[in-house]
């Protein structure tokens, strides 16, 4: 994340609710991404955490009072909505919505929220009754329409005890949706992207199956940059250490042959494929249904192999469609890249090199080469795997059957 929120100038509006103490949580992991937090603090919102607290964790002075602008200009509101890159309300109120959905301006966050040009991300908080009240309802959709981004609530056991939507959303789903909200450009909206991504587990009995190694972070960071540029993104998601980010829809598939029928059931709607997962080579034709006792015997498994997912997506791709696969090779890269570009009848190939220290499965850093059919990159300098999604994206764009270039009919 510090990719997206690194250098960003926050500032982070807390309101009301019993879920503001969270909000400390949001502040100390945004100054973690390299963030500078700015905190906001309502009246109501100080009955339930102190300035102090926030201005510990941000090293920023925590704004209270819409007359403290006289002491110090740098915390002028109209100062402040210029120097803003984006503005997270979190938690957000039903009385900030209703504020900021009228144009209210009766202290120094709905004020500067009315003089900002910077997106704006609610993380709305409240007993659910009041979340689904259509007053609360219409105001949501009003600052919609007008741009806003919202994340969550979240569902579950809410303060006052009752059961429903209304809970602050996780922190790391607040940060993923910010980071969608600070990319202005938006090439890609209107495109849907298909992605593989995690590991896959082919059982061998109920208990025990054959996995391989896939943390899901190249997936998670391909997904988030798809969607920063406006795409509309269905993960198919193995099991991973890193789950899909906030806002992607999640087809869950654990195994080659559950991701094969979820790639062939949403193809047909999308215009970018691309295969982040490890997909499984082989798996147990029927495995047993009872759980099989331990012998000192040696165990012979017979492994069937599994249908080439990106293969059949090469195959079945019509004009506007792209598809990317990845290679994860341990040695002959190049050659191995162009091979499955090749065979798999793909446009892009992303080469990356596992098996050392600083790429590969788990790592947050990747050695790369990029390759289409008439281009092999040199060898990517060592990056971020967001940086590397970032930059497929690019090439993608730069293709020449590109979809940037040919519009969604
Ligand atoms: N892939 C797939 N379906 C499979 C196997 C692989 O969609 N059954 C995809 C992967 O998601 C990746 C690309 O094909 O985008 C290459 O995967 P990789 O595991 O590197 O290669 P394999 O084709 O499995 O060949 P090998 O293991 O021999 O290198």
């Amino acid at each position: 994340m510090r990719a997206f929120l690194g250098d960003k100038v926050i500032v982070l509006g807390v309101t009301g609710s019993i879920a503001a103490y969270k909000a400390c949580e949001i502040a100390s992991r945004l100054v973690e991404h390299g963030a500078q937090a700015i905190p906001v603090l309502s009246a109501s919102a100080q009955q339930f955490v102190g300035a102090a607290s926030f201005e510990g964790i941000t090293g920023q002075r925590a704004i209270t009072s819409m007359f403290e602008p006289a002491q110090n200009p740098d915390i002028e509101h109209i100062a402040v909505a210029r120097r803003a890159d984006a503005f997270l309300i979190a938690p957000a109120t039903a009385n900030i919505l209703a504020k900021a959905a009228q144009g209210m301006a009766d202290d120094w966050l709905s004020t500067t929220l009315l003089a900002t040009r910077a997106p704006v991300v609610f993380a709305p908080a409240m007993n659910m009754n009041m979340y689904s009240h259509p007053a609360v309802q219409a105001n949501i959709a009003t600052l919609q329409s007008r741009g806003c981004a919202f994340v969550g609530p979240g569902s579950g056991q809410l303060a006052c005890g009752d059961m429903g939507p209304g809970r602050l959303i996780e922190t790391q789903a607040i940060l993923e949706a910010l980071a969608v909200a600070l990319h202005h450009d938006k090439p890609l909206a209107g495109k849907r992207v298909l992605l593989t991504s995690g590991a896959n587990h082919e059982p061998i009995d109920p208990v025990r199956y054959i996995g391989n190694r896939s943390s899901g972070k190249m997936g998670h960071a391909i997904a988030l940059e798809a969607m920063r540029r406006g795409a509309t993104v269905t993960v198919v998601s193995g099991p991973a250490e890193v789950p899909p980010p906030y806002g992607a829809r999640v087809v869950p598939a654990h195994t080659a042959s559950a991701m094969l029928e979820a790639v062939q059931a949403h193809w047909g709607e999308s215009d970018i494929f691309i295969g982040a997962a490890a997909v499984a080579d082989y798996h147990v034709e029927n495995p047993p249904a009872a759980k099989q006792k331990r012998s000192t015997a040696t165990v012979h498994l017979e492994l069937t192999p599994n249908t080439d997912i990106a293969a059949w997506v090469g195959l079945n791709k019509r004009g506007h469609q792209i598809a990317v696969g990845f290679a994860a090779e341990t040695h002959n890269h190049l050659e191995f890249a162009q091979e499955k570009l090749r065979k798999k009848q793909l446009d892009l190939v992303v080469a990356n090199a596992v098996g050392v220290a600083d790429s590969g499965f788990g790592k947050a850093t990747t050695r790369a080469w990029l390759i289409t059919d008439d281009h092999v990159s040199a060898a990517l300098p060592l990056m971020s795997k967001e940086a590397l999604a970032a930059l497929l994206f690019d090439a993608i764009a730069g293709l020449p059957a590109g979809v940037s270039a040919a519009p969604r009919a």
